[in-house]
């Protein structure tokens, strides 16, 4: 079986369409680890991942009479791209069958490679039924995404060309799974030449049919999966794919969201490329290993399989990156409501960076601050946690919790009735580091300070929104404060997102 692979990878036909993909030594990631790690750059194909390489090896080994009546598929992601550039390659007719919610920039990219877009049912099983139907209909062959032996076999040239091209000392290679193509094809590659390498598989926590079924010996379907990886988002792994990563795969590591946005970021570093989560996977699932095994010295190979990102995920990624990559910590801190206690808390903080700073008056005697800060490594929070704390202010971390950075941050505030006589006012001051805190410093007026918002975006001025308590026969002095204050500043009491929100 394993010959039969190995021969069939070594004879399949990619390179019409796709290119040998560079292999990169990571030196930044490689430095921060202390092993030697390499990108095997797959999003750099045509399609901007691997997965030309299997559709278009299906389809070349069609005979010329099923290739005439043409290729069906279902998929609204990356190999619906690779059988339609393939197809248009082989001058065939491809249907290619997207659910009704596909966003159109997907739609609009396959039918620039000429292929017929059908829209069917609200999910990728409704779609894939319909494709099943069509394909006995017009008598069309099915091109699967990652069950069948020929795709499988186009996937593994990824293998060949990594052996090809890393002739040294090699311990493993990660690869990203979905339903398992690319890495069963990977694997049985190279457990037939170098059978030393290990072959990890890498999943999200929330998307792992592979590792769950080869943990019950048994293919499992789950229920629901996370859709930020959506490249591996797959409920049911295939027969195939499941017996060669059974034989073959040697261990599975799970990572987070915020740890694949990490590993975007670390390539983004190293590279200056962006790749899509489930691109990103592989690079995410090795350094959580030479996490758990306090690896070092090793060379790793990942594998980045796909960058075909949305641009608008940018701003999530690049958010969660940092959380990620222990680079920031973020807590709910119970300051007294009594003056000073702003000022006693800025002084807790020290001379960290602030990446975040949300307040709304809500209680007459305590007040929950929502904060984040930059930190450089993860158990650093704990540690902010009990200075907090003997400081004198109840803190909760909030850094692991999904709700805290996912909602609640962006939604502290609303309206409050102790908020009497406020005023609000927005303010600019050029960002850099210890900016905010320069400014709290200078601030420090009399009236008491209802409302804070601030994040850190990394933009070039640093944008705060301020609600002060100020009585109306103390306007005067409110004029000469701001006067002296000498940050640029907006009155925004009359604008009417903030009457119908927050007032
Ligand atoms: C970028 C990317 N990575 C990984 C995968 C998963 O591949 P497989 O289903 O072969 O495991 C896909 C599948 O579409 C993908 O597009």
């Amino acid at each position: 079986m394993g010959q039969d692979y190995l021969k069939k990878i070594l004879t399949a036909r990619v390179y019409d369409v796709a290119i040998e993909s560079p292999m990169e030594h990571a030196p930044q990631l490689s430095a921060r680890l202390g092993n030697q790690i390499h990108f095997k750059r797959e999003d750099q194909q045509p399609v901007f991942s691997f997965k030309l390489r299997g559709a278009y090896n299906k389809m070349a080994h069609l005979p010329a009479a099923s290739l005439k009546r043409g290729v069906i598929a279902a998929s609204a992601g990356n190999h619906a791209q690779g059988v339609a550039l393939g197809a248009q390659r082989l001058g065939c007719k491809a249907v290619i069958v997207m659910p009704v919610t596909t966003p159109q920039v997907k739609i609009d990219a396959v039918k620039a490679r000429g292929a017929e877009v059908v829209l069917h049912g609200d999910s990728y099983s409704d779609a894939y039924q319909h494709a099943v139907l069509l394909e006995k209909k017009h008598k069309l062959t099915f091109v699967h995404p990652f069950d069948d032996p020929d795709v499988i076999a186009g996937q593994g040239t990824v293998g060949m060309e990594i052996l090809r091209q890393h002739q040294g000392p090699l311990d493993a290679v990660f690869v990203a799974i979905g339903g398992g193509g690319l890495i069963s094809g990977v694997a049985a590659y190279i457990k037939q030449v170098r059978p030393e390498v290990r072959i990890i598989g890498v999943q999200t926590e929330d998307s792992d049919a592979m590792a769950q079924s080869v943990a019950a010996g048994k293919r499992v379907q789950l229920q629901d999966v996370g859709l930020f990886s959506d490249g591996t988002a797959v409920k049911l792994v295939g027969g195939e794919t499941f017996r060669l990563v059974q034989k073959y795969v040697d261990e599975f590591v799970r990572v987070n969201t915020d740890e694949v946005c990490a590993a975007i970021k670390d390539v983004f570093t190293d590279t200056r490329s962006v790749l899509e989560p489930a691109g990103a996977l592989a690079v995410a699932g090795a350094k959580k290993w030479v996490e758990q095994h306090r690896a070092r010295g090793k060379t790793l190979v990942a594998i980045a399989c796909g960058a075909n990102m949305n641009f608008d995920r940018l701003r999530f990624v690049a958010e969660r990156a940092e959380v990620g990559e222990a680079r920031e910590a973020v807590f709910a801190v119970t300051l007294p409501e009594e003056r000073g206690a702003f000022k006693r808390f800025c002084e807790a903080v020290g001379p960290r960076n602030v990446t975040e700073f949300n307040y709304r008056i809500s209680d007459s005697s305590e007040a929950h601050v929502f904060v984040g800060l930059s930190i450089s490594k993860r158990d650093e929070s704990a540690a902010i946690s009990r200075a907090f704390k003997k400081a004198g202010f109840a803190n909760i971390d909030l850094t692991d919790n999904e709700l805290a950075k996912t909602h609640v941050r962006h939604l502290v505030g609303g309206r409050s009735s102790l908020a009497k006589d406020e005023l609000l006012y927005r303010f600019e001051f050029p960002e850099r580091p210890g900016a905010l805190m320069r400014f709290l410093n200078t601030m420090h007026p009399d009236w008491n300070i209802s409302l804070f918002h601030y994040r850190n975006q990394g933009a070039d001025y640093g944008r705060i929104l301020v609600g002060l308590q100020v009585p109306s026969h103390e306007k005067k002095e409110l004029r000469s404060f701001l006067k002296n204050l000498g940050y640029r500043h907006w009155d925004e009491t009359d604008n009417p997102a903030y009457r119908l929100f927050l007032r």
